[in-house]
């Protein structure tokens, strides 16, 4: 959600801007904008729509220090006069987060005379450093007494005229590295606008102001103490974020499960047992005495979660509860220390996520464990256990290879748990971990089913309404494919325990009402089957995707298509391949904008 790219250098930085600004499109956006510092003062290009159309409209512009900015609307509508940087005076701003106190602020500088141009909360913040630069005229302590009056979540940059070849950039909530170049020295939101320029990263923490020129970087605290911040130096393959052969991100990134799977279980290498110590050196002894794991995370990554509870009851016969973070966060609950907190999230950066692990936290419960798919991220720095899925950069809004790459990180969590209650036998230790070697191989033969799967989107794509029904650890599954598809097709899709259907959902099934179903050759598939009979009695056209090895049959408005293997307790992970596939192609059928669905961002940095 909004993306900040920020560049002093020694040549001309504005294809720098641009191409970062391309980079971070997948957070989510509808407007773009960038600010220079230019002979004769501030230069501002901005523009409501895609980066390209910032891009035109930059085109002949030189600078060798500049701001730049996607928004993801929040405070007033997508339109040019909200976009970002705002300028007051000689100074200019980008923003990524949220101002809680705006308001007040807004009404202490409209006092003092200030015009307000947008509705924006950022605007308050770019008068408030103008402001404040009357008593204070450098630019990094007059940042740092305006970061002190914010409240809410924030990363900035800015820029002053007065104040050529620096840039100053503070960070609280929101997250903000630097790069560290030959030719000059850069911000962003994440680490992909940088490759471009530098691959070593510095990562600012909460409370860190930083200034920035062409040849230095000093970072403090917002206290004023001097900080020093170690250098990592990206992994990310510039490769990574590119789209090579393929139409769209989401679909690269279906393909890539596999390798996502591979390089994830890495870890466990060709062991015939699996060690607590893969969740962090404490895991062991934290992991002693859990009695409960209580799940947090949001969308997709709640849908891993759901799955997760059915592996962890099953095979280490602990209780676990999901909990949608932004409900947990502001429920009355009971708190238990003895239970495991475990944050479930792609980015690692969700709001939701992040202020839901803090309120378990505050409650006393300090078994923490993130799940995540960015090493640096606020959830995993601020738990005391991590799993890095290592499923690579995942931009394409819809979430695919970050799911199955958790669900197979919460697997080894249900093996660790039940080892370490001595619920594991050796044995079936042994096949677990070989099942989980083979999965990448899986996955594969279930991606030959594509063209199949887009024979099928085409029949359903002119609906408006589709019902996924699922049972036991494939009713998540189900949620999962109803997710995907409302989220890029815009067709609305709804997902039930297929025993639910008599209880409601069963009055929507009519000829116009695709029905599909997750039909794995499990212990609830005859239970499924009646309710199949339900659906096609009422007229619903059902498209199953059973097994192998399972006996239904194609007829009459009964679509079935097997998948290669049978897999037993991991078969989700190779069920909702699918899914993702069916949605993928309705919206190409539909000809949405498949990586960046309209109204939603990539990581969801706000409440
Ligand atoms: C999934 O396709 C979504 N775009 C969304 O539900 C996502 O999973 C959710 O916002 C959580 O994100 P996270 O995993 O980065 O925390």
């Amino acid at each position: 959600m909004c993306g900040i790219v920020a560049a002093a250098a020694g040549s001309n930085i504005v294809s720098v801007l641009i191409e970062g600004l391309k980079k971070l499109e997948y957070r989510g956006y509808d407007s773009a904008g960038l600010a220079l510092l230019a002979a004769g003062g501030i230069e501002r290009v901005r523009a409501v729509g895609r980066v390209a159309e910032l891009q035109t409209a930059a085109s002949g512009c030189s600078a060798h220090t500049g701001i730049a900015h996607t928004r993801w609307a929040t405070h007033g509508a997508p339109a040019e006069h909200n976009a970002h940087p705002h300028v007051s005076g000689s100074i200019a701003v980008v923003h990524n987060g949220i101002i809680e106190n705006y308001e007040s602020l807004r009404t202490e500088l409209s006092a003092q005379g200030y015009v307000f141009t947008s509705e924006t909360d950022t605007e308050s913040i770019a008068h408030l450093i103008d402001a404040t630069l009357k008593g204070e005229p450098d630019l990094f302590a007059a940042v740092r007494s305006v970061c002190r009056r914010l409240v809410g979540a924030y990363a900035i940059a800015v820029i002053d005229h007065q104040q050529p070849g620096r840039i100053v950039v503070a960070r609280e909530g929101s997250p903000l590295l630097l790069g560290l170049g030959e030719d000059g020295n850069y911000a962003a939101s994440d680490a992909s606008a940088l490759l471009q320029v530098t691959r070593n990263m510095v990562y600012l923490e909460n409370g860190d102001i930083a200034e920035l020129t062409a040849s230095q970087v000093r970072i403090e605290r917002l206290d004023g103490t001097p900080v020093e911040r170690p250098v990592h130096v990206s992994e990310l393959s510039a490769a990574a974020v590119e789209l090579g052969e393929f139409r769209h991100y989401m679909q690269k990134e279906i393909f890539e499960q596999p390798e996502a799977l591979a390089n994830t279980l890495e870890i466990i290498g060709g062991a015939h047992s699996i060690q607590a110590g893969i969740f962090g050196a404490q895991a062991a002894q934290l992991l002693a005495d859990v009695d409960h794991i209580l799940i947090l995370a949001c969308g997709t990554s709640s849908h891993s979660g759901m799955t997760a509870r059915y592996w962890i009851e099953r095979i280490a016969g602990v209780a676990c509860t999901v909990e949608i973070a932004s409900e947990y966060r502001y429920r009355v609950s009971v708190p238990n220390p003895r239970q495991l907190v475990v944050a479930i999230s792609q980015s690692g950066e969700t709001a939701d996520t992040l202020a839901a692990l803090r309120h378990a936290k505050a409650l006393g419960q300090n078994k923490t464990l993130a799940i995540c798919n960015v090493p640096e991220s606020a959830i995993v720095r601020e738990s005391m256990l991590r799993f890095i899925t290592r499923a690579g950069p995942e931009i394409g809004v819809a979430s695919t290879k970050a799911f199955t790459t958790q669900l197979a990180a919460l697997f080894l969590l249900a093996l660790v748990v039940a080892k370490q209650r001595g619920q594991l036998s050796p044995v079936d230790e042994a096949a677990y971990l070989d099942q989980l070697r083979h999965l990448p191989v899986a996955v594969h033969k279930v991606l030959t089913l594509e063209p199949e799967i887009a024979i099928w989107a085409r029949r359903f794509a002119d609906k408006k309404h589709a019902l996924f029904l699922g049972r036991g650890r494939h009713y998540p599954i189900a949620l999962e494919g109803a997710l995907k598809l409302k989220e890029i097709s815009y067709i609305h899709a709804e997902a039930y325990p297929a025993g639910e259907l008599k209880h409601g959902p069963l009055a929507l099934v009519d000829t116009d009402m695709p029905v599909i179903s997750v039909a794995p050759n499990d212990e609830l598939l005859e239970k499924l089957k009646s309710n199949l009979q339900e659906v096609r009695a009422r007229g619903g056209e059902l498209y199953v995707f059973a097994d192998a090895d399972s006996e239904l049959t194609a007829s009459d408005g009964v679509h079935v298509l097997r998948l290669p293997e049978h897999y037993g307790l991991l078969s989700p992970i190779l069920h909702v391949i699918p899914l993702q596939l069916l949605s993928y192609h309705a919206a190409l059928v539909k000809g949405t904008d498949v990586d960046k669905p309209r109204n939603l961002a990539k990581s969801v940095t706000v409440e």
